[in-house]
C-alpha cells in the first residue's frame, strides 16, 4: 500500500501493470444524476458552489470506479473576472465578442485570489473527499482566445482565424493576457490540492503548423514551464492535431493526450512524451459491446511500450449510455499490460514502483479496497 496512486504513477512516466482510466467530460449530461442536479441549480451555479462542484466531480468516480477525478468546472471559468460576460447555451456564448485592440486592452488580468475562489474551495474539499487523485484544468490560451474572438463555438472558427491575420498584434496582446491568467489560475488549483493539471487546447488543430508555432505553442509552453516547480504531472490535449505532433513535442508536457485519428504507437514516436493519454473514439461507446471491446483493446495494445493513461480521444458524448462506460472500465481494468507485453520483460522500461519514494508510515490510510489512492501524497 505504499505506492502512489496508479494514475499518478503512469502520469509520471511509469510503465504500469494496468492502464489507469479516466475520461474527459466524465461528469455531465449523459449521467441522470448530473441532469437531476442541473435541473435544480443550473450550470454556472453548480460550477460556482463548491459543495455542488464536489458532488458532480465525484458522481462518475463513485459510479464507475475511475482512477482519477477531474474537477467539475469549465474552461471559461476564469474569464468573467477579466471582464467578459458569458452564458452557456449549452456551449459558451459571449455577450460581446472581442474584435479589436481596444477590447483586448480593456481586459483585466486579475490577481490569483480573485480568479475563482470557489474553484480553490472545491479543490480543498476534494482533497479529503476524493478516493482518487484530482485533476485541475484550464483552457489553453489559444483555445480561450478562439472563443473570445469568435463569440461562441464554431465548426471552423473562421472569424478567429481571420482575426489572427488581420490583427496579429491584438491577437498576441490577447494571448499574453490569457497566458498570465491561465498560469495563475492553474497555480491556484495546484496550491489548493489538484494533483495533476490538464491544459485543454481543443481548437489547436485548426491551425497549420506555422500558425500554431506563432499563436499556440509559445503560450502553452510558457504555462507548462511556470507549473514545473510544483512537480505535478502536466497534461496537454489538442484535438485533430496529428499534423502538430512535432511542435507539441516541444511544449514540455509530462503527458500528451491525443485524439483517435492516429494510433498511440505512432504518436509515441512522434511526440517523445514520457506518457501518452487517450485515445478511444468517444463514438465507440455508442456501438455494440463486442465492437467496444475490440476497439478499446486495440487502443490498450497500441499503448504498450511506455506509460499510458487510458482515456477517450475527446469528451464523453451526451448520448452515451452509462452502461457502456461501465463496460469500458471493466475492459481496461481487465487488461494486464505485463502479460500482453510478453513474458520476457513486462513491457519496455523497468518497473519503478518498487522504489516509489513513498514513506509507508501514513497509518491513517485505511485498507481501502478502492482503486488508486491508498496513502497518497498528502
Ligand atoms: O471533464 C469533465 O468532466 C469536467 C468538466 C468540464 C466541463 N467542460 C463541463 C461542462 C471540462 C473539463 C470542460 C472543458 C471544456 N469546456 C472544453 C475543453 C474540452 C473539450 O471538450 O474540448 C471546452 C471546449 C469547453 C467549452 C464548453 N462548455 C462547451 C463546448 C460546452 C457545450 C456543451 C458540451 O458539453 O460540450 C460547455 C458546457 C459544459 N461544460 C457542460 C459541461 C458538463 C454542459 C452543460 C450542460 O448543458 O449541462
Amino acid at each position: 500500500m505504499s505506492e502512489a496512486p496508479l494514475f499518478l504513477r503512469a502520469a509520471r512516466g511509469e510503465n504500469t501493470e494496468r492502464a489507469p482510466i479516466w475520461l474527459m467530460r466524465q461528469a455531465g449530461r449523459y449521467l441522470p444524476e448530473y441532469r437531476a442536479l442541473k435541473a435544480r441549480h443550473g450550470f454556472w451555479e453548480m460550477v460556482r458552489t463548491p459543495e455542488l462542484a464536489v458532488q458532480v466531480t465525484l458522481q462518475p468516480v463513485t459510479r464507475f470506479g475511475l482512477d482519477a477525478a477531474i474537477l467539475f468546472s469549465d474552461i471559461m471559468t476564469p474569464l468573467p473576472p477579466m471582464g467578459v460576460r458569458i452564458e452557456f447555451d449549452p456551449g459558451p456564448v459571449l455577450a460581446e465578442p472581442l474584435r479589436d485592440e481596444a477590447a483586448v486592452a480593456a481586459l483585466r488580468v486579475p490577481d490569483a485570489g480573485e480568479l475563482a475562489p470557489f474553484v480553490a474551495d472545491a479543490l480543498r474539499l476534494l482533497r479529503d473527499a476524493s478516493p482518487v487523485p484530482v485533476i485541475g484544468f484550464a483552457g489553453a490560451p489559444l483555445t480561450l482566445a478562439a472563443y473570445l474572438v469568435e463569440g461562441s463555438g464554431s465548426k471552423d472558427f473562421a472569424v478567429f482565424r481571420g482575426f489572427l491575420r488581420a490583427r496579429p498584434a491584438a491577437a498576441h496582446a490577447l494571448l499574453e493576457k490569457l497566458t498570465e491568467v491561465t498560469l495563475r489560475y492553474l497555480q491556484v488549483q495546484l496550491e489548493a490540492g489538484a494533483e495533476a493539471v490538464q491544459l485543454f487546447d481543443s481548437w489547436a488543430g485548426l491551425l497549420s503548423e506555422d500558425g500554431y508555432r506563432a499563436f499556440g505553442l509559445p503560450y502553452a509552453r510558457r504555462v507548462m514551464a511556470a507549473l514545473a516547480p510544483f512537480g505535478a504531472p502536466r497534461v496537454y490535449l489538442a484535438v485533430g492535431a496529428g499534423h502538430l505532433h512535432r511542435a507539441i513535442g516541444e511544449i514540455g508536457a509530462d503527458v500528451v493526450s491525443i485524439d483517435w485519428r492516429r494510433p498511440l504507437s505512432g504518436a509515441r514516436r512522434e511526440l517523445g512524451a514520457p506518457c501518452l493519454q487517450g485515445n478511444l473514439d468517444p463514438a465507440a461507446l455508442l456501438g455494440p459491446p463486442e465492437a467496444l471491446r475490440r476497439e478499446a483493446e486495440a487502443v490498450l495494445r497500441q499503448g504498450l511500450g511506455g506509460a499510458h493513461v487510458f482515456n477517450l480521444g475527446h469528451g464523453v458524448l451526451p448520448q452515451t449510455e452509462p452502461d457502456a462506460l461501465a463496460r469500458l472500465v471493466d475492459i481496461v481494468r481487465g487488461f494486464d499490460r505485463r502479460a500482453e507485453a510478453g513474458a520476457g520483460g513486462g513491457g519496455s522500461s523497468g518497473r519503478a514502483s518498487a522504489s516509489e519514494p513513498r514513506a509507508s508510515g501514513a497509518g491513517a490510510a485505511p485498507a481501502t479496497a478502492a482503486p488508486g489512492r491508498g496513502e497518497s501524497a498528502r
